[in-house]
């Protein structure tokens, strides 16, 4: 059987995905209660060690994956690359093949999204994308799950992402035409999606819809969506906060979506920013739930790349 990788969502079949938010929801109901350090029924990857490399800095991916595998049965070792010989022209290749005798699956947070292109191709191992400059999957299947979890329907939802067309917003671009909900994205011209991502969407049969205004995304939306407006790696700070200070998600641009329209941040937040602390911290904001998926649904999503 080929290496399973989770790099990018729209890699995967519809029913891949579908079985992973499955199998999350269930494992989540399946240890309500328990300690967070108890192993879960079973202990599926007993016996089994995932190495994490982060080349950028994280709370949530971090913790999630290092407390999930625990969950799973399993080990990890967490690596910073500046501590690596990556770091000193070790190749890419290399690393992957080497790890790959250590290690039974490879989670990367990395700059450059080639680089875990390049590592997975070389590694006989399965490797996770935990964010890089283009997509952050593991992200969308949390928030997905969270959705689901509050009641929404995905096939008929309606999600409004506004601000900057970032990495997160990638991730959703690659999600619609595999869950079968609509984006409506309201982005400034400058920081739109990425071209590709939509055409790949819209030839699946994605529905998406981009505006260069916060109104007309967040318009009869069941679910809206911000995230920073300046990522990690973005040198360009004062520029995005100028231009993207219209999409920044308000009471008063809530009360254009549906009546109890839900609130998704992936998280770290800056209130007063891109969101109001009244509609970030209000009673239809879910983002500490999507917090807490990140680890439900990566350990699905781990259980996958092994295949058990
Ligand atoms: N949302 C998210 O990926 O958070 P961290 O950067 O803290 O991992
Ligand atoms: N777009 C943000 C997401 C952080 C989880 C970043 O890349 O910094």
């Amino acid at each position: 059987m080929a290496v399973r990788h989770f790099i990018d969502l729209w890699q995967l079949e519809a029913s891949e995905l579908r079985g992973i938010l499955d199998e999350a929801h269930a494992m989540k109901k399946a240890r309500a209660g328990w300690p967070k350090g108890r192993a879960d029924e079973g202990a599926p990857l007993d016996g089994h060690i995932l190495a994490m490399i982060f080349e950028k800095s994280s709370t949530r991916t971090r913790t999630s994956f290092d407390v999930g595998i625990r969950q799973l049965g399993g080990t990890s070792i967490v690596v910073n690359s500046n501590d690596m010989q990556l770091g000193r022209g070790e190749s890419i290749g290399d690393t992957a093949r080497v790890l790959s005798r250590y290690v039974d699956m490879v989670m990367i947070r990395a700059n450059d999204h080639t680089d875990i292109e390049d590592f997975a191709e070389a590694s006989s191992v399965p490797v996770i994308n935990g964010l890089t400059d283009r997509s952050h999957p593991c992200q969308i299947m949390a928030d997905l799950m969270t959705l689901e979890e509050h009641g929404l329907d995905l096939k008929d939802a309606r999600l409004a992402w506004v601000g900057d067309g970032n990495n997160v917003c990638s991730s959703f671009i690659h999600a619609a035409p595999k869950f079968g909900f609509t984006l409506a994205i309201g982005t400034p011209d400058r920081y739109a999606p990425d071209e590709d991502d939509l055409e790949l969407a819209r030839e699946l049969q994605g529905r998406i819809e981009v505006f260069d205004n916060a109104e007309d995304a967040a318009e009869s939306a069941d679910v809206v969506i911000a995230d920073t407006f300046v990522s990690m790696g973005d040198s360009d700070a004062d520029e995005r906060l100028d231009e993207l200070e219209p999409y920044a998600v308000t009471e008063e641009l809530m009360e254009l979506a549906q009546p109890g329209a839900k609130f998704l941040h992936c998280l770290p937040a800056h209130r007063g920013e891109e969101v109001d602390s009244e509609v970030i911290d209000g009673p239809n904001s879910l983002v500490f739930d999507e917090a807490e998926n990140r680890l439900h649904a990566q350990k699905a999503i781990m259980r996958w790349c092994l295949d058990k």
